[in-house]
């Protein structure tokens, strides 16, 4: 019988956030009371000990390769863990542009959530030119199989996945329902070379600019497990409506 994967509905709040927001958040999310899908909300670092007590599950958007040491301006699974976290992003599109971010460095901070007992959340996704000029699928399974190599299997499948597209993150330029189907699917067959089981269990959720009036028709995709939204996780009503969705 084929396993039912739960969806998981994601927030990536960015560098966006205040006590306000956290404040206003969590009361939203308690009185919506979504309980047919997971949902994490990740929050600058700062304010996970102060969303805590939402009763939400909330996560951290980048950890450190690191366990400790002379690394000024880190952070380590296990602190994220001791502030309550319980998931991170690692491998997002803006870290791997912005900090240069190489694989083996997204597969090391995977490692080090999986040690802390995070739950990693592992973008990965292709630049416009690279889905213009056709290699999308190879440079996507690239960077997975760079996380395979350095986790091995059976702690791959404690990772969630994020599909991003990266012309897709803010652009407000959706990948479409096929679009995302199609990488899922290649994803999942591309894991099942390794292990049939964790292909069919693990989660793949899709990111960019998915929208509360999108989400449905992504979500009904058969490998699209749940989403990561940034923009759309800042607004109660919006976010809501999103995991209502999933
Ligand atoms: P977006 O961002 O929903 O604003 O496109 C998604 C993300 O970067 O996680």
């Amino acid at each position: 019988m084929a396993i039912q994967r739960k969806p998981l509905v994601a927030g990536n709040w960015k560098l966006n956030g205040s006590d306000s927001l956290v404040e206003e958040m969590s009361s939203a999310l308690q009185k919506a009371e979504i309980s047919s899908s997971d949902v994490v909300i990740c929050v600058p670092a700062p304010y996970l000990a102060k969303f805590q007590s939402s009763g939400f599950d909330i996560g951290a958007q980048d950890v450190s390769e690191h366990d400790a040491g002379a690394y000024t301006g880190e952070v380590s699974a296990e602190m994220l863990a001791e502030c309550g976290a319980k998931w991170v992003i690692v491998g997002h599109s803006e870290r791997r542009t912005y900090h240069a971010e190489s694989d083996s460095q997204v597969a090391q901070k995977a490692a080090m959530a999986i040690k802390a007992g995070l739950t990693p959340i592992v973008c990965f996704g292709e630049e416009e030119e690279i889905r213009d000029n056709g290699t999308y699928t190879d440079h996507c399974i690239a960077q997975l199989a760079a996380v395979i190599d350095v986790l091995g299997i059976e702690n791959f499948a404690q990772c969630v996945l994020a599909y991003e597209p990266v012309w897709a993150i803010g652009t407000g330029k959706t990948a479409s329902p096929e679009q995302a189907q199609d990488m899922h699917k290649s994803v999942r067959d591309f894991i099942a070379t390794h292990s049939a089981d964790v292909a069919e269990g693990m989660r793949i959720l899709y990111g960019g600019s998915v929208k509360a009036d999108n989400a449905s028709e992504l979500f009904s995709q058969p490998d699209v497990d749940g989403g990561l939204i940034g923009g759309a996780s800042l607004k109660a009503e919006d976010f809501i409506q999103i995991c209502r969705s999933a």
